[in-house]
């Protein structure tokens, strides 16, 4: 008997050390638990990092932080992960939004979020919101814009004047997360120096950002990933590419342009899930989602430079970049600035499944 319990002792550890399916305080995760920590590993963890602790790309939040669970409900994180956040690097996931994620996985995904969760739920306090959005709205630029973007939005942390996030996010949930801040992460905490009357004050602002706020881009008409692949590469007879650095190394948006516009031999490899290829990609891209490169490797030419980029900059392409490389492909290299440059520059994007 001792001898057995010490080998499960053993186990455990080795597991939790290896597969990370297990929650290391020996507990065994329940069969929607691991089925959700195995699409975590894949698709989340690029950027929410190995055990949900967040930053590990693009600023993305710490969604297994225990002070974040302990007042959002399962709903919020549902219609986060499914609807992604429009206007930042957050897919949506959910097969709907024609991203890889079905209904099941999603909750799956949940339950194994939910694995971090291990702090009491005190009761949110719902009442009224009893804001003066004008007085909110200074205090807004005087101490949150810097972390959260002028209007909310477009800063380096979370969107939080996004209409996408405002619309589930209830006033209990900003109540106490502006009030008490986020420990572990770079939230402060407001209670003390604004009171419950300037939280609200601050909310309401929020509030009033959000009715201001359209939406950049319109949900795409579900269609079934992986999506097929397009024509590769792009001027099948044209002249090697000049001035391309192998990954780990990358490419300047303008050498790409440049090479491209000479009529270059290469292939652009969309690495975001399908959903944001669908909404918007680098004119000529294909979709290779980095979490599901196997049904498109055979298909890919071996000749031709693969240039993978996201919306990143880096995370996901490089990702992307890292797996074709193990797969044999040679010449892969990743566009230093992602799409957003491109946009920017006006170098030309296509959306839907035209390339
Ligand atoms: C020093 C930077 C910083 C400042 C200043 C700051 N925040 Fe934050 N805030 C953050 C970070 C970082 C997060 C995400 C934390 C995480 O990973 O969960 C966050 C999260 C939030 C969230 C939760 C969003 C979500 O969905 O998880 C709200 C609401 C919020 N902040 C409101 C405010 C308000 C209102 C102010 C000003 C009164 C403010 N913040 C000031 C850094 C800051
Ligand atoms: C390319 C990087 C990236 C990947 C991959 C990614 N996310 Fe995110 N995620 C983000 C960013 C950035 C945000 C914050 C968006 C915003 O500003 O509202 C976010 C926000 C979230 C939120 C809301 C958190 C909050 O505080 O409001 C949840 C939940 C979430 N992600 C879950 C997931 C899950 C589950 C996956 C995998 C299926 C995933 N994410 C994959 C970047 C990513």
């Amino acid at each position: 008997m001792r001898v057995w319990a010490v080998v499960r002792v053993f186990l455990v550890l080795a597991l939790c050390v290896t597969s990370g399916t297990l929650e290391c305080g020996g507990r065994l995760m329940s069969e929607p638990e691991q089925r959700g920590a195995a699409v975590y590993t894949r698709m989340c963890s690029v950027c929410h990092g190995a055990s949900a602790q967040g930053y590990a790309a693009d600023n993305a939040p710490a969604i297994g932080n225990p002070h974040f669970l302990a007042v959002v409900p399962d709903s919020f994180l549902q219609t986060a992960i499914s609807n992604g956040r429009s206007g930042t690097t957050m897919s949506a996931w959910s097969s709907g939004h024609s991203g890889p994620l079905g209904y099941k996985e999603i909750t799956s995904v949940v339950a194994y979020l939910r694995s971090y969760d291990r702090l009491p739920h005190d009761a949110l306090d719902e009442s009224p919101l009893a804001g003066d959005a004008r007085r909110g709205t200074a205090v807004f630029a005087d101490r949150c814009a810097r972390c959260h973007g002028e209007r909310g939005t477009g800063g380096p942390y979370v969107h939080i004047g996004s209409a996408d996030l405002l619309a589930s996010a209830t006033t209990g949930m900003l109540r106490a997360t502006i009030r008490d801040g986020r420990p572990g992460t770079l939230m402060p905490s407001f209670g003390q120096e604004l009171g419950r009357k300037g939280v609200d004050d601050v909310i309401a602002a929020l509030r009033a950002f959000q009715a201001q706020y359209t939406p950049s881009l319109l949900p795409p008409a579900p269609k079934a990933p992986p999506l097929p692949l397009g024509p590769v590469p792009l001027n099948p007879r044209g002249p090697e590419p000049v001035g391309f650095n192998k990954q780990p190394s990358t490419t300047p948006a303008d050498t790409v342009k440049r090479e491209l516009d000479r009529g270059a031999k290469m292939a652009l490899l969309d690495a975001r899930a399908s959903s944001d290829y669908l909404n918007e990609h680098i004119k000529g891209a294909v979709s290779v989602p980095f979490y599901d490169v196997t049904p498109y490797a055979s298909q890919l030419p071996r000749d031709a430079w693969l240039v993978c980029y996201c919306a990143c900059p880096h995370a996901e392409s490089g990702n992307l970049a890292r797996k074709l490389v193990e797969l044999g492909f040679t010449k892969v290299t990743v566009l230093d600035e992602g799409l957003g440059v491109w946009r920017a520059r006006k170098y030309g994007t296509s959306s839907g499944l035209d390339p």
